[in-house]
């Protein structure tokens, strides 16, 4: 069953998103002293960072809060296109957080060499089993690809690696570092953000269309054990 919650707006699907982020941290941090959150690039979660460091500085134990990133392009941490710069800006140099909490994908460093480098910083920490993360945020382009997993790429099939470079010619013809659907589906919870009415026919086709992966990588997002939740606002929902 697809676990769908439609919000009037971004400010509202933020707001969701927020009140899970406080949830699941207090659970996992009363349970196993630690939180561990992917986040997503793009622009729709920029609203929900913005809201968590206006309203959740205090509501959340960013001292035990482990921030990873889902994907990352291939830039420099200073460059405008950075998932991580946006989220620094926009929440992690707000929230009291320890910069040692924060682990971003360097995008800096050759595509394979970053994906190396990353899987290394996940088997640190997640004592080289594949990583579970509590909660792994995604957005869905409006060709329906999640993290840099794009319709017709390689990085789709792969089984084996946690974190993996991807060339994507769609996207401005530039290599991006991933997450693969194993490290995804492997997490506790995931939780996609997907707003604007740009996004509502792709929306459909992956939630109530034919399964078709390649085609639409959003639909390989299936937890094995896990709650995958649809946040979604009224505009992205109003074909469903
Ligand atoms: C990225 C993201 C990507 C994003 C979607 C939706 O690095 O761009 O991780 O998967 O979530 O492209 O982007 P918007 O929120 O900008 O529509």
């Amino acid at each position: 069953m697809t676990n769908i919650r439609i919000g009037s707006d971004i400010n509202a699907l933020a707001r969701t998103a927020a009140d899970a982020i406080q949830d699941l941290s207090k659970k996992a941090i009363s349970q196993t002293g630690r939180f561990s959150i992917a986040l997503s690039g793009g622009s729709t979660p920029k609203t929900l960072f913005e809201l968590l460091a206006r309203e959740y500085a205090h509501k959340v134990d960013w001292s035990n809060t482990y921030i990873f990133w889902g994907d990352e392009r291939c830039v420099r941490p200073d460059d405008p296109d950075s998932n991580y710069k946006m989220a620094r800006e926009t929440l992690l140099d707000l929230v009291p957080l320890p910069a040692s909490n924060v682990h971003r994908i360097k995008g800096e460093l050759e595509p394979a060499e970053a994906a190396l480098e990353y899987e290394g910083t996940l088997g640190t920490f997640f004592q080289d089993q594949r990583p579970r993360l509590d909660l792994i945020l995604l957005g869905m382009g409006d060709d329906g690809h999640t993290a840099s997993l794009f319709p017709g790429t390689d990085a789709l099939n792969e089984q084996t690696r946690w974190v993996v470079p991807n060339h994507v010619m769609s996207a401005k013809q530039t290599w991006r570092i991933t997450f693969t659907v194993p490290v995804i589906n492997n997490a506790a919870n995931v939780m996609f953000l997907v707003a604007g009415s740009g996004k509502a026919a792709r929306l459909k086709q992956v939630v109530q269309g034919a399964y078709a992966p390649n085609d639409l990588p959003s639909q390989l997002i299936k937890p094995t054990d896990g709650e995958l939740i649809w946040a979604v606002d009224q505009a992205a929902a109003s074909l469903l």
